[in-house]
């Protein structure tokens, strides 16, 4: 990755993290390679500051990041309230509707953002949209069990059309597996003016379809880091 998304996703991250998280705070960690600028950031202010918090992971990769900082870990059982949630995004768009879950961790991101007072978006310039859609092309993933694929492929693609594909594993011969044992569908070529509240709700009724990627009125704030080294801030 070059410098230069890496310098943009460092700025947004350190931006966010000094502005949102106060001591005593139970912090949701995102996942992605963005949340990488945030955790680091997060055990350095712990180390300097004598910052107080705890963190609840979004996806192995969280949990991980979290205990290789030697950062406190702990979950929705005995912190029920998240006082604030910092993750990344595939793409954001003028209405702050965001698509996630690129790395396939949508499901655990979307139950610790949705108990979270505050869900903030750290991202690099590429990700800030006018539409779903203009700038992420791998599409929205969307997150099944796994006997139910086939026929969620088909009903999302006699319903509103597009390009619907099953996520395969790069290391592995057969399809990428999530933290909870399901699928992936990426939706593509999908109608960019579409009511994405009402298509979002319409998905969820169908049985065996366990979340999509589409966020839709959960985030508060995104910071975009850009090519220049300053933030823009939208929300
Ligand atoms: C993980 O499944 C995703 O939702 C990530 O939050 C999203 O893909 C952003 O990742 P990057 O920070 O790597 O762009």
């Amino acid at each position: 990755m070059s410098d230069l998304l890496n310098n943009a996703k460092k700025a947004a991250a350190h931006a966010a993290v000094d502005e949102h998280v106060k001591t005593d705070y139970v912090v949701g960690v995102g996942s992605g390679s963005t949340v990488v600028f945030a955790v680091e950031r997060l055990a350095e202010r712990v180390r300097n500051e004598n910052l107080k918090i705890r963190c609840i992971p979004t996806s192995f990769q969280a949990r991980q990041l979290i205990i290789d900082h030697k950062l406190i870990l702990t979950d929705l059982d005995v912190d029920p309230v998240v006082d604030v949630c910092i993750d990344g995004a595939d793409e954001v768009d003028s209405k702050m509707t965001l698509i996630k879950g690129g790395g396939g961790c949508l499901l655990q991101e979307k139950i610790v953002a949705s108990n979270a007072k505050e869900l903030i978006i750290i991202a690099d310039y590429t990700k800030d949209s006018v539409k779903l859609g203009d700038q992420y092309k791998k599409g929205i993933p969307i997150e099944v069990v796994p006997i139910a694929y086939v026929p969620i492929m088909n009903k999302i693609k006699q319903r509103y059309g597009g390009n619907i594909e099953l996520r395969m594993a790069v290391k592995k011969a057969g399809p990428v597996v999530t933290d909870n044992g399901n699928f992936v569908l990426d939706w593509t070529n999908f109608d960019q003016d579409s009511d994405w509240e009402k298509i979002n709700l319409d998905l969820l009724m169908i049985p065996g379809l366990v979340e999509t990627g589409l966020f839709i009125k959960m985030a508060a704030k995104a910071y975009f880091g850009l090519k220049d080294g300053t933030i823009k801030q939208t929300g």
